[in-house]
């Protein structure tokens, strides 16, 4: 690394997103006690909470303030407080969606991890997963239909409404996350299946064939499949571990994390990585790291929020934004020895006793 600073910016967003961002910010500063590593990083408000102090969800300090940054740890975003809001204005769209864009975060990198302590956490019967659940989803993030032009709505002559998203995907758009893929396959299995609907749409038709001359060409030792993204959803709820890397376009992926979350017990677990096209001052991806299990309105406040999944997300920003493999790992193997050792939150707890999100980090933090 260029220096031993760990420049981030810290957008902690809605309900429990800033109590489980203190727990992160926690166990990262433990984990770089005694180390040459030091961190540097500013706060800035994003979704609601922006809206709330400044009117926007993404106020311009909060785009300088990353833009400043080798990397964002994200919180989460959105819910009740401003659904009222037009949909334009609303935290998820008009602050999520614009940070992807705006640094070029066209990778989005989710574990599907289910460790074998926590089977009875899935709703799948435990005799389908007897080790657990080990796979990656690999999700477009900045084309297809969130993204696509037109997008409009309007009211036609005889009165009603009609709205329109346009699916577009263009070869190198397809080409660069195929080579994310790859390059996650190759840390793993050398198995990647590529999912999606080229029995009906023509950006899975173009999808299908550039994944498929991209990896012939390119990578022709790692074993490539094509599922139908149906088929896909199915067979994630069947038998999850036929997957290693799942691989696919922006809403598809959005579908298939989801599910792949559940599946592995607790969306309280379930963290991400968008990595940009551009390297940071450090010659590592900027990226954003953020929980994918949302802002979780009903449980807020009560310092009962699971903080394993943002914990996982600075880990996963050690790694991909600092190169600090070292540590990020020492921070998932303590993260999994606490749940291991049955200190839980309430969402990954099965009637077992709990803990709160300080006494979960606590105890995350006396096994680093
Ligand atoms: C996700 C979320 C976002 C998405 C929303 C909040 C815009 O569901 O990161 O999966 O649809 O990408
Ligand atoms: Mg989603």
């Amino acid at each position: 690394m260029q220096d031993n600073t760990l420049k981030f910016a810290v957008l902690p967003g809605d309900y429990i997103g800033p109590e489980v961002m203190t727990a992160a910010l926690d166990v990262l500063e433990a984990a770089l006690k005694g180390t040459d590593y030091k961190t540097e990083y500013s706060e800035f408000h994003v979704g609601g909470a922006a809206i709330d102090t400044t009117g926007k969800a993404l106020p311009e300090e909060t785009v300088a303030g990353c833009e400043a940054a080798d990397a964002i740890l994200f919180g989460s975003v959105g819910g009740p407080k401003w659904e009222s809001l037009p949909p334009a204005e609303q935290p998820e769209r008009a602050s999520l969606l614009p940070i992807r864009k705006k640094f070029s975060l066209f990778a989005n990198i989710r574990p599907g991890l289910l460790y074998q302590e926590l089977t009875d956490a899935s709703p799948l019967k435990t005799n389908r997963i007897p080790d657990g659940i080990d796979i990656v989803c690999i999700r477009e993030l900045t084309g297809g239909i969130y993204f696509g032009q037109p997008k409009t709505r309007r009211t036609l002559e005889n009165g009603e409404e009609e709205a329109i998203d346009t699916m577009v995907y263009k070869t190198s758009e397809i080409e660069r996350i195929a080579e994310v893929a790859a390059q996650t396959a190759l840390g793993r299995g050398k198995t990647v299946c590529s999912v999606d609907k080229a029995n009906v749409l023509t950006t899975s038709v173009l999808w299908r064939e550039t994944v498929t001359k991209f990896f012939a060409e390119k990578y022709p030792e790692i074993t490539l499949s094509h599922m139908y993204v149906d088929n896909a959803a199915m067979q994630l709820a069947r038998d999850p571990n036929q997957f290693d890397v799942l691989f696919t376009e922006n809403m598809f992926g959005d579908i298939l994390s989801d599910e792949m979350g559940i599946v592995c017990g607790s969306l309280g677990m379930l963290c991400s990585a968008s990595l940009g096209l551009d390297n940071n001052r450090h010659d590592f991806k900027y990226g954003l790291y953020e929980p994918a299990g949302g802002t979780a309105p009903d449980i807020a406040g009560q310092g009962v929020a699971n903080p394993c999944a943002q914990i996982l997300s600075a880990a996963m920003m050690l790694r991909y934004s600092f190169g600090l493999e070292d540590i990020a790992t020492k921070i998932e193997i303590a993260v999994r020895s606490t749940v291991e050792s049955g200190t839980r939150t309430g969402d990954i707890a099965f009637g077992g006793t709990t803990v709160g999100t300080a006494e979960m980090t606590k105890a995350i933090i006396s096994r680093l």
